[in-house]
Protein backbone atom coordinates (compact mmCIF):
# COMPACT_ATOMS: atom_id res chain seq x y z
CA UNK A 1 0.00 0.00 0.00
CA UNK A 2 1.83 3.07 -1.28
CA UNK A 3 -0.88 5.46 0.65
CA UNK A 4 -3.73 6.49 3.01
CA UNK A 5 -5.81 9.55 2.90
CA UNK A 6 -8.34 10.05 5.50
CA UNK A 7 -11.19 12.61 4.39
CA UNK A 8 -13.29 14.33 6.56
CA UNK A 9 -16.66 14.03 5.33
CA UNK A 10 -20.01 15.38 7.02
CA UNK A 11 -20.68 12.05 8.96
CA UNK A 12 -18.56 9.78 8.41
CA UNK A 13 -14.65 9.57 6.97
CA UNK A 14 -13.70 8.45 3.85
CA UNK A 15 -10.23 6.59 3.56
CA UNK A 16 -8.43 6.44 -0.17
CA UNK A 17 -6.52 3.45 -0.12
CA UNK A 18 -3.55 3.70 -3.55
CA UNK A 19 -1.67 0.29 -4.32
CA UNK A 20 1.91 0.40 -5.40
CA UNK A 21 0.97 -2.74 -7.52
CA UNK A 22 -1.79 -1.14 -9.66
CA UNK A 23 -2.23 2.80 -10.60
CA UNK A 24 -6.50 2.40 -9.41
CA UNK A 25 -7.35 3.61 -5.77
CA UNK A 26 -10.40 2.69 -3.72
CA UNK A 27 -13.05 4.08 -1.74
CA UNK A 28 -13.77 2.86 1.71
CA UNK A 29 -16.93 4.22 4.19
CA UNK A 30 -17.07 3.52 6.94
CA UNK A 31 -18.64 4.90 10.23
CA UNK A 32 -16.21 7.73 11.70
CA UNK A 33 -16.31 6.15 15.02
CA UNK A 34 -14.23 2.88 13.99
CA UNK A 35 -11.78 5.17 12.63
CA UNK A 36 -10.25 7.22 15.22
CA UNK A 37 -7.77 4.47 16.24
CA UNK A 38 -6.67 4.92 12.88
CA UNK A 39 -5.43 8.60 13.11
CA UNK A 40 -1.43 8.95 12.62
CA UNK A 41 0.19 10.32 16.00
CA UNK A 42 1.97 12.46 13.91
CA UNK A 43 -0.61 14.06 12.25
CA UNK A 44 -2.73 16.78 13.66
CA UNK A 45 -5.86 14.80 14.98
CA UNK A 46 -8.13 17.77 14.16
CA UNK A 47 -6.72 19.76 11.71
CA UNK A 48 -5.80 23.08 13.82
CA UNK A 49 -9.49 22.86 14.14
CA UNK A 50 -11.33 22.72 17.78
CA UNK A 51 -13.24 19.54 17.65
CA UNK A 52 -16.39 19.58 20.06
CA UNK A 53 -17.46 16.44 21.62
CA UNK A 54 -20.33 15.38 24.03
CA UNK A 55 -20.00 15.55 27.95
CA UNK A 56 -21.91 15.07 31.53
CA UNK A 57 -20.98 18.41 32.88
CA UNK A 58 -22.23 19.97 36.11
CA UNK A 59 -23.11 23.55 36.82
CA UNK A 60 -24.33 23.71 40.52
CA UNK A 61 -24.90 20.71 42.92
CA UNK A 62 -28.00 18.82 43.37
CA UNK A 63 -29.44 15.77 42.08
CA UNK A 64 -29.01 14.05 38.88
CA UNK A 65 -30.78 16.22 37.28
CA UNK A 66 -27.98 19.23 37.62
CA UNK A 67 -26.15 16.37 34.72
CA UNK A 68 -26.26 18.50 31.91
CA UNK A 69 -25.73 16.80 28.42
CA UNK A 70 -23.34 19.66 26.81
CA UNK A 71 -20.99 20.06 23.92
CA UNK A 72 -17.27 20.74 24.91
CA UNK A 73 -13.99 21.43 23.78
CA UNK A 74 -11.30 18.48 24.86
CA UNK A 75 -8.13 20.20 22.67
CA UNK A 76 -4.58 18.72 22.10
CA UNK A 77 -2.87 16.53 24.88
CA UNK A 78 0.10 18.45 25.88
CA UNK A 79 3.22 17.23 26.77
CA UNK A 80 3.29 13.95 28.99
CA UNK A 81 -0.38 13.59 28.28
CA UNK A 82 -2.99 11.42 25.97
CA UNK A 83 -6.57 11.80 24.64
CA UNK A 84 -8.47 9.29 24.63
CA UNK A 85 -11.92 8.23 23.32
CA UNK A 86 -13.81 6.38 25.29
CA UNK A 87 -15.67 3.96 25.03
CA UNK A 88 -16.85 2.52 28.50
CA UNK A 89 -17.33 4.09 31.70
CA UNK A 90 -17.67 2.73 34.97
CA UNK A 91 -19.95 4.91 37.15
CA UNK A 92 -19.15 5.17 40.98
CA UNK A 93 -20.40 6.06 44.12
CA UNK A 94 -17.65 9.13 44.54
CA UNK A 95 -19.30 10.15 41.21
CA UNK A 96 -22.56 10.97 43.49
CA UNK A 97 -20.81 12.23 46.20
CA UNK A 98 -19.10 14.99 44.04
CA UNK A 99 -22.69 16.11 42.28
CA UNK A 100 -23.75 16.65 46.03
CA UNK A 101 -21.23 18.17 47.44
CA UNK A 102 -19.69 15.44 50.02
CA UNK A 103 -16.25 16.15 47.92
CA UNK A 104 -16.03 19.19 46.48
CA UNK A 105 -15.40 19.03 42.67
CA UNK A 106 -12.32 21.78 42.04
CA UNK A 107 -14.16 24.02 39.78
CA UNK A 108 -17.75 24.42 37.78
CA UNK A 109 -19.21 23.70 35.51
CA UNK A 110 -17.19 20.21 35.88
CA UNK A 111 -17.60 16.98 34.35
CA UNK A 112 -17.92 14.06 36.65
CA UNK A 113 -16.74 10.26 36.20
CA UNK A 114 -13.16 8.88 37.64
CA UNK A 115 -13.27 5.48 35.63
CA UNK A 116 -13.07 4.77 31.98
CA UNK A 117 -11.58 2.78 28.91
CA UNK A 118 -10.49 4.11 25.68
CA UNK A 119 -8.83 4.53 22.70
CA UNK A 120 -5.64 6.50 22.87
CA UNK A 121 -6.64 9.01 19.87
CA UNK A 122 -3.57 11.60 20.47
CA UNK A 123 -0.60 11.59 21.96
CA UNK A 124 1.27 14.48 23.69
CA UNK A 125 4.57 15.49 22.11
CA UNK A 126 7.52 13.31 22.29
CA UNK A 127 5.79 11.28 24.70
CA UNK A 128 6.89 7.42 24.14
CA UNK A 129 5.34 4.08 25.24
CA UNK A 130 2.14 5.17 24.64
CA UNK A 131 0.51 5.26 21.01
CA UNK A 132 -2.44 5.81 18.66
CA UNK A 133 -5.01 3.03 19.35
CA UNK A 134 -3.71 1.47 22.34
CA UNK A 135 -6.72 0.27 24.50
CA UNK A 136 -6.42 2.24 27.76
CA UNK A 137 -8.19 2.40 31.34
CA UNK A 138 -8.02 4.87 34.36
CA UNK A 139 -9.12 4.90 37.55
CA UNK A 140 -9.16 7.92 40.25
CA UNK A 141 -7.67 11.60 38.88
CA UNK A 142 -8.38 13.15 36.88
CA UNK A 143 -12.34 13.45 37.18
CA UNK A 144 -13.88 13.77 33.76
CA UNK A 145 -14.43 10.47 32.80
CA UNK A 146 -18.52 11.59 31.93
CA UNK A 147 -17.07 12.47 28.43
CA UNK A 148 -16.83 11.14 24.93
CA UNK A 149 -13.38 11.97 24.43
CA UNK A 150 -10.94 12.98 27.69
CA UNK A 151 -7.13 14.13 28.10
CA UNK A 152 -5.01 11.89 30.48
CA UNK A 153 -1.47 12.04 32.23
CA UNK A 154 -0.14 9.07 30.37
CA UNK A 155 1.19 7.63 33.62
CA UNK A 156 -2.24 7.02 34.93
CA UNK A 157 -3.12 5.36 31.77
CA UNK A 158 -3.43 1.13 32.05
CA UNK A 159 -3.10 -0.66 29.18
CA UNK A 160 -6.17 -3.04 28.81
CA UNK A 161 -5.26 -6.83 27.74
CA UNK A 162 -7.18 -7.50 24.43
CA UNK A 163 -8.73 -10.55 26.17
CA UNK A 164 -11.12 -8.40 28.31
CA UNK A 165 -14.02 -7.02 26.65
CA UNK A 166 -14.03 -2.64 27.45
CA UNK A 167 -17.08 -2.73 29.77
CA UNK A 168 -15.49 -5.41 31.62
CA UNK A 169 -12.73 -3.69 32.12
CA UNK A 170 -14.43 -0.14 32.75
CA UNK A 171 -16.45 -2.06 35.87
CA UNK A 172 -13.02 -3.58 37.50
CA UNK A 173 -10.82 -1.11 37.17
CA UNK A 174 -11.35 1.72 40.21
CA UNK A 175 -14.15 -0.95 41.82
CA UNK A 176 -11.58 -4.08 42.03
CA UNK A 177 -8.42 -1.88 42.37
CA UNK A 178 -10.45 -1.01 45.82
CA UNK A 179 -11.43 -4.60 46.01
CA UNK A 180 -7.44 -5.87 45.68
CA UNK A 181 -6.32 -2.87 48.59
CA UNK A 182 -9.14 -4.07 50.74
CA UNK A 183 -8.54 -7.08 51.35
CA UNK A 184 -4.45 -7.55 50.10
CA UNK A 185 -3.32 -4.32 51.87
CA UNK A 186 -5.22 -2.53 54.07
CA UNK A 187 -6.44 -5.68 55.91
CA UNK A 188 -4.47 -8.72 54.92
CA UNK A 189 -7.39 -11.15 54.10
CA UNK A 190 -6.16 -14.65 54.83
CA UNK A 191 -7.88 -18.55 55.37
CA UNK A 192 -9.16 -18.43 58.86
CA UNK A 193 -10.44 -15.02 58.81
CA UNK A 194 -14.30 -14.49 58.71
CA UNK A 195 -14.97 -11.10 57.47
CA UNK A 196 -18.43 -9.07 57.39
CA UNK A 197 -18.83 -7.18 54.00
CA UNK A 198 -21.83 -4.70 53.85
CA UNK A 199 -23.88 -3.74 50.69
CA UNK A 200 -22.10 -6.93 49.33
CA UNK A 201 -23.95 -7.14 46.18
CA UNK A 202 -22.72 -3.48 44.90
CA UNK A 203 -19.99 -2.94 42.87
CA UNK A 204 -17.07 -3.03 44.80
CA UNK A 205 -18.99 -5.17 46.95
CA UNK A 206 -19.35 -8.11 44.78
CA UNK A 207 -15.73 -8.17 43.95
CA UNK A 208 -14.48 -7.96 47.23
CA UNK A 209 -16.76 -10.95 48.30
CA UNK A 210 -15.61 -12.87 45.32
CA UNK A 211 -11.86 -12.03 46.41
CA UNK A 212 -11.89 -12.87 50.54
CA UNK A 213 -13.51 -15.72 49.25
CA UNK A 214 -10.96 -17.00 47.09
CA UNK A 215 -8.12 -16.24 49.59
CA UNK A 216 -9.96 -18.73 51.98
CA UNK A 217 -11.86 -16.39 54.05
CA UNK A 218 -15.35 -17.29 55.34
CA UNK A 219 -17.48 -14.38 54.09
CA UNK A 220 -20.75 -12.69 55.42
CA UNK A 221 -22.32 -10.12 53.68
CA UNK A 222 -25.10 -7.63 53.77
CA UNK A 223 -27.76 -6.89 51.98
CA UNK A 224 -31.20 -5.05 51.19
CA UNK A 225 -33.18 -8.02 49.56
CA UNK A 226 -33.56 -11.36 48.19
CA UNK A 227 -32.31 -10.80 44.71
CA UNK A 228 -29.40 -8.96 46.20
CA UNK A 229 -28.78 -11.94 48.92
CA UNK A 230 -28.81 -14.43 45.69
CA UNK A 231 -26.08 -12.85 44.20
CA UNK A 232 -23.75 -12.59 46.74
CA UNK A 233 -24.24 -16.11 47.65
CA UNK A 234 -22.96 -16.68 44.13
CA UNK A 235 -20.30 -14.11 44.40
CA UNK A 236 -18.98 -16.03 47.47
CA UNK A 237 -20.80 -15.39 50.67
CA UNK A 238 -21.30 -17.96 52.85
CA UNK A 239 -23.71 -16.65 54.63
CA UNK A 240 -26.50 -13.51 53.57
CA UNK A 241 -27.93 -11.08 55.95
CA UNK A 242 -31.23 -9.35 54.52
CA UNK A 243 -30.55 -6.45 56.55
CA UNK A 244 -34.48 -5.13 56.25
CA UNK A 245 -35.32 -8.68 57.35
CA UNK A 246 -32.70 -9.79 59.88
CA UNK A 247 -31.04 -7.83 62.82
CA UNK A 248 -27.14 -7.87 61.85
CA UNK A 249 -25.65 -7.95 65.08
CA UNK A 250 -27.88 -10.49 66.28
CA UNK A 251 -26.78 -13.04 63.23
CA UNK A 252 -23.46 -12.62 63.15
CA UNK A 253 -22.86 -13.22 66.77
CA UNK A 254 -24.61 -16.65 65.78
CA UNK A 255 -22.66 -17.06 62.63
CA UNK A 256 -19.64 -16.86 64.45
CA UNK A 257 -20.45 -18.39 67.97
CA UNK A 258 -20.27 -15.16 69.99
CA UNK A 259 -16.64 -14.51 68.77
CA UNK A 260 -17.75 -12.23 66.12
CA UNK A 261 -15.50 -11.15 62.78
CA UNK A 262 -11.84 -10.67 62.47
CA UNK A 263 -12.71 -7.54 59.98
CA UNK A 264 -15.74 -5.72 58.86
CA UNK A 265 -15.78 -3.95 55.35
CA UNK A 266 -18.06 -0.94 55.75
CA UNK A 267 -19.01 1.57 52.80
CA UNK A 268 -22.25 2.43 53.84
CA UNK A 269 -20.95 4.53 56.90
CA UNK A 270 -23.62 5.98 59.07
CA UNK A 271 -26.18 3.70 59.01
CA UNK A 272 -24.08 0.52 59.76
CA UNK A 273 -20.97 1.91 61.52
CA UNK A 274 -22.34 1.57 65.37
CA UNK A 275 -23.37 -2.41 64.06
CA UNK A 276 -19.82 -2.60 62.50
CA UNK A 277 -18.38 -2.07 65.78
CA UNK A 278 -20.35 -4.57 67.61
CA UNK A 279 -19.74 -7.43 65.27
CA UNK A 280 -15.90 -6.87 65.27
CA UNK A 281 -14.12 -9.44 67.42
CA UNK A 282 -11.50 -8.70 70.23
CA UNK A 283 -8.55 -6.67 67.86
CA UNK A 284 -10.53 -6.66 64.84
CA UNK A 285 -10.94 -4.72 61.83
CA UNK A 286 -13.05 -1.74 60.87
CA UNK A 287 -12.30 -0.92 57.29
CA UNK A 288 -14.26 2.51 57.30
CA UNK A 289 -14.17 2.71 53.28
CA UNK A 290 -17.70 4.61 52.10
CA UNK A 291 -20.64 6.49 53.11
CA UNK A 292 -23.39 5.66 50.77
CA UNK A 293 -25.74 6.23 54.01
CA UNK A 294 -23.74 9.48 55.05
CA UNK A 295 -20.63 10.05 57.18
CA UNK A 296 -20.98 8.07 60.00
CA UNK A 297 -20.81 10.04 63.26
CA UNK A 298 -17.27 11.10 64.77
CA UNK A 299 -16.30 8.18 66.60
CA UNK A 300 -15.26 8.03 70.24
CA UNK A 301 -11.62 6.46 70.99
CA UNK A 302 -13.67 5.16 73.63
CA UNK A 303 -15.57 2.70 71.04
CA UNK A 304 -12.38 1.27 70.16
CA UNK A 305 -11.42 0.36 73.54
CA UNK A 306 -13.31 -1.85 75.08
CA UNK A 307 -12.30 -5.09 72.34
CA UNK A 308 -8.63 -3.15 71.59
CA UNK A 309 -10.08 -2.51 67.68
CA UNK A 310 -8.20 -1.03 64.74
CA UNK A 311 -10.13 1.47 62.20
CA UNK A 312 -8.84 2.94 59.19
CA UNK A 313 -10.24 4.83 56.91
CA UNK A 314 -8.22 3.70 53.29
CA UNK A 315 -8.77 5.52 50.28
CA UNK A 316 -7.67 3.99 46.76
CA UNK A 317 -5.91 7.02 45.40
CA UNK A 318 -3.68 6.86 48.61
CA UNK A 319 -2.31 3.18 47.63
CA UNK A 320 -2.00 3.75 44.24
CA UNK A 321 -0.15 6.77 44.31
CA UNK A 322 3.12 5.53 42.59
CA UNK A 323 3.32 4.16 39.23
CA UNK A 324 4.46 0.67 40.87
CA UNK A 325 1.56 0.38 42.68
CA UNK A 326 -1.03 1.30 40.19
CA UNK A 327 0.52 -0.78 37.71
CA UNK A 328 0.77 -3.95 40.24
CA UNK A 329 -3.51 -3.36 41.64
CA UNK A 330 -4.45 -2.88 38.02
CA UNK A 331 -2.38 -6.36 37.36
CA UNK A 332 -3.80 -8.30 39.81
CA UNK A 333 -7.18 -7.18 38.94
CA UNK A 334 -6.67 -8.11 35.32
CA UNK A 335 -5.11 -11.23 35.73
CA UNK A 336 -8.02 -12.45 38.45
CA UNK A 337 -10.35 -11.37 35.58
CA UNK A 338 -8.66 -13.43 33.21
CA UNK A 339 -8.13 -16.53 35.82
CA UNK A 340 -12.13 -16.65 36.55
CA UNK A 341 -11.32 -15.55 40.55
CA UNK A 342 -13.25 -12.09 39.48
CA UNK A 343 -16.68 -11.92 37.56
CA UNK A 344 -17.30 -8.63 36.71
CA UNK A 345 -20.93 -8.06 37.08
CA UNK A 346 -22.04 -5.64 34.43
CA UNK A 347 -25.47 -5.20 35.56
CA UNK A 348 -26.76 -2.23 34.53
CA UNK A 349 -25.76 -0.19 31.00
CA UNK A 350 -27.08 2.86 30.15
CA UNK A 351 -26.32 5.58 27.01
CA UNK A 352 -24.01 8.11 28.46
CA UNK A 353 -26.45 10.99 27.75
CA UNK A 354 -28.50 9.11 30.52
CA UNK A 355 -26.10 9.33 33.18
CA UNK A 356 -28.51 11.37 35.49
CA UNK A 357 -30.56 8.09 34.89
CA UNK A 358 -27.95 5.53 36.52
CA UNK A 359 -27.24 8.40 39.57
CA UNK A 360 -30.77 8.03 40.22
CA UNK A 361 -30.73 4.25 40.27
CA UNK A 362 -27.65 4.10 42.07
CA UNK A 363 -28.47 6.45 45.10
CA UNK A 364 -31.95 4.22 45.24
CA UNK A 365 -30.42 1.00 45.77
CA UNK A 366 -31.86 0.02 42.56
CA UNK A 367 -28.38 -1.66 41.28
CA UNK A 368 -26.77 -4.11 41.78
CA UNK A 369 -22.81 -5.29 40.55
CA UNK A 370 -21.12 -2.82 38.36
CA UNK A 371 -22.65 0.46 36.12
CA UNK A 372 -21.81 1.52 32.78
CA UNK A 373 -22.05 4.04 31.08
CA UNK A 374 -20.95 3.81 26.93
CA UNK A 375 -21.06 7.30 24.56
CA UNK A 376 -23.70 7.17 22.89
CA UNK A 377 -21.58 7.10 19.29
CA UNK A 378 -20.74 4.20 20.03
CA UNK A 379 -24.01 2.86 20.83
N1 LIG B 1 -12.31 4.42 49.80
C1 LIG B 1 -12.18 4.22 48.52
O1 LIG B 1 -11.10 4.38 47.94
C2 LIG B 1 -13.37 3.77 47.73
C3 LIG B 1 -13.23 3.37 46.40
C4 LIG B 1 -14.37 2.93 45.72
C5 LIG B 1 -15.60 2.91 46.35
N2 LIG B 1 -15.69 3.34 47.64
C6 LIG B 1 -16.98 3.32 48.35
O2 LIG B 1 -17.53 2.05 48.23
C7 LIG B 1 -18.95 2.15 48.29
C8 LIG B 1 -19.55 1.32 47.19
O3 LIG B 1 -19.39 1.99 45.95
P1 LIG B 1 -20.06 1.41 44.65
O4 LIG B 1 -19.82 2.41 43.58
O5 LIG B 1 -19.64 0.00 44.45
O6 LIG B 1 -21.62 1.47 45.04
P2 LIG B 1 -22.60 0.24 45.36
O7 LIG B 1 -22.09 -0.51 46.53
O8 LIG B 1 -22.87 -0.50 44.10
O9 LIG B 1 -23.94 1.00 45.71
C9 LIG B 1 -24.28 1.35 46.98
C10 LIG B 1 -25.04 0.22 47.73
O10 LIG B 1 -24.94 0.54 49.11
C11 LIG B 1 -26.08 0.09 49.76
N3 LIG B 1 -26.68 1.18 50.57
C12 LIG B 1 -26.91 1.10 51.88
N4 LIG B 1 -27.44 2.22 52.32
C13 LIG B 1 -27.54 3.05 51.29
C14 LIG B 1 -28.05 4.37 51.13
N5 LIG B 1 -28.55 5.08 52.17
N6 LIG B 1 -28.02 4.92 49.89
C15 LIG B 1 -27.55 4.25 48.86
N7 LIG B 1 -27.03 2.99 48.95
C16 LIG B 1 -27.05 2.39 50.16
C17 LIG B 1 -27.07 -0.39 48.69
O11 LIG B 1 -27.04 -1.82 48.71
P3 LIG B 1 -28.23 -2.59 49.47
O12 LIG B 1 -29.46 -2.38 48.62
O13 LIG B 1 -27.80 -4.01 49.53
O14 LIG B 1 -28.34 -1.92 50.82
C18 LIG B 1 -26.50 0.14 47.40
O15 LIG B 1 -26.82 -0.67 46.29
C19 LIG B 1 -19.30 3.62 48.28
O16 LIG B 1 -19.54 4.04 49.59
C20 LIG B 1 -18.03 4.26 47.77
O17 LIG B 1 -17.84 5.55 48.20
C21 LIG B 1 -14.61 3.77 48.32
Amino acid sequence: MGSCNLLTTTGALVIRLQFTSSSSSSHLRIPRRSLTALRCSSAPTSQGKKEMVKAIRIHELGGPEVMKWEEVQVGEPKQGEIRIRTTAIGVNFIDVYFRKGVYSAPAFPFTPGMEAVGVVTAVGPGLTGRKVGDVVAYAGNPMGAYAEEQILPANVAIPVPPSIDHKVAASVMLKGMTAHILVRRVFKVERGHTILVHAAAGGVGSLLCQWANALGATVIGTVSNEEKAAQATQDGCHHVIIYTKEDVVTRVKEITSGKGVNAVYDSVGKDTYKASVECLASRGFLVSFGQSSGRPDPIPLSDLASKSLFLTRPSLMHYTATREELLESAGEVFANVANGVLRARVNHTYPLSEAGRAHADLEGRKTSGSIVLIPDSSS
